[in-house]
């Protein structure tokens, strides 16, 4: 059932609005025709095409679309699969004055997004994120990229969207595991600052999550959240670095694994707990407070997750990860729930000992 629909306004009068909420789609039709004077590509996955097109393509009724419908999976997040892409964007007809939609989880979207950067040399992109990472992620903030054999987003750029419309209705059909993926990154930004959404947290119950109002809550703060942070530091040249809190160990996870065997969302929540812990050592984060946090992030993200690794290869691999600058790993610390602080140079001894016997 529709209920009400938020806005969050992303950088300003320059800026864009997100449209939060059930019901959220009904906007699309009302806004995407102002981006586009000329034929819309309409970037949709395959899973979400079969799922809800029926829903969402019509509400572009008014522009002039055609569908470019994508395969799922990481892979076609690829040099490749992009240059297919601009040539049936050409061979569709786009110009200098269309736009493009991105529809799906956040691989359609940093895949839309990077096409409408360089698609003569710059187009408008609105994304209809569908899966709930995407929706208080990685739709925000303007980070789009494709990934090459040496790496996953090496290749990209910063192009915010002109528009962004996350409807948790679309949320329905999402497996178990993609729901875990966003709310770790949900926890994230409870944990670093967002409170209102932290206090929400506590009190929800894990069977809860898939509730519409719970849904609508975690996005709305996420995104106000994560908003703000891209509109004091649009393009991470300082403070917007707090958002990869958990991620330089779960970097190291994933790769570590080889992206098989470990969800990016247990591999951040996993990066969190180490990170807090490495907190905790260093006489930053007080112990009450960091097994609070340790406890929210395993009542939502960490349920039954067990992955053993050698600590002295997950230190290795954080010294080769492209975040970690001037050969020192720096990952992001709590001083206490809501104050992260980064670029502090952490001993490899230290993270060593941090995460030891913490997974067992
Ligand atoms: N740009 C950024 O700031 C940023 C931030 C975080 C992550 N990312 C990127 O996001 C990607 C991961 O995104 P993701 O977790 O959304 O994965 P995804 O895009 O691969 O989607 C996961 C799966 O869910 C399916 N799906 C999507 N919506 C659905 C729905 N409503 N119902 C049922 N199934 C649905 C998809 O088809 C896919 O199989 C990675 O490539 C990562 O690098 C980007």
């Amino acid at each position: 059932m529709d209920g009400p629909v938020r806005r969050v306004r992303v950088l300003g009068a320059s800026g864009y609005d997100v449209v939060v909420g059930a019901g959220a789609l009904a906007e699309l039709g009302r806004e995407a025709r102002r981006f586009s004077r000329e034929r819309t590509a309409v970037i949709i996955s395959k899973t979400v095409h079969d799922l809800h097109g029926a829903r969402i393509l019509p509400q572009l009724g008014e522009c002039d679309t055609r569908a470019f419908v994508m395969p799922d999976g990481e892979e076609y997040k690829s040099l490749d699969f992009a240059r297919d892409a601009f040539e049936w964007m050409l061979g569709a007809g786009l110009g200098r004055k269309s736009a493009v939609v991105g529809v799906g989880g956040g691989v359609v979207g940093d895949f839309s997004g990077f096409l409408a950067a360089l698609f003569m040399r710059g187009l408008p992109v609105i994304h209809v994120p569908t899966t709930l990472l995407a929706m208080v992620d990685s739709s925000v903030g303007g980070k789009v990229a494709v990934n090459i054999s040496a790496g996953k987003n090496i290749v990209g750029a910063f192009h915010q969207p002109s528009l962004v419309v996350a409807d948790v209705s679309l949320l329905a059909t999402l497996p178990e595991e993609e729901i875990r993926n966003g709310l770790t990154e949900a926890v994230k930004h409870a944990l670093i600052g967002e409170k209102s959404l932290l206090e929400m947290l506590e009190r929800t119950a894990p069977g809860e999550v898939r509730k519409p109002d719970v849904l609508d809550a975690m996005v709305y703060g996420s995104v106000r959240f994560k908003g703000d942070v891209v509109g004091r530091d649009e393009h991470e040249h300082g403070m917007r670095a707090i958002l990869n809190f958990g991620h330089t160990v779960g970097h190291a996870l994933e790769s570590l694994s080889a992206y098989r065997g470990i969800s990016h969302g247990q591999a951040v929540a996993l990066g969190m707990k180490a990170e807090l812990k490495i907190s905790h050592n260093l006489g930053m984060l007080p112990a009450g407070e960091c097994r609070e946090a340790m406890d929210l992030v395993d009542k939502f993200a960490l349920a039954g997750t067990r992955v053993r690794f050698d600590t002295a290869e997950i230190v290795r691999h954080m010294r080769f990860d492209k975040k970690n600058s001037g050969g020192s790993i720096r990952p992001v610390l709590l001083e206490g729930i809501g104050k992260p602080v980064y670029d502090i140079p952490v001993e490899e001894a230290v993270l060593e000992e941090a995460m030891t016997g913490l997974w067992a």
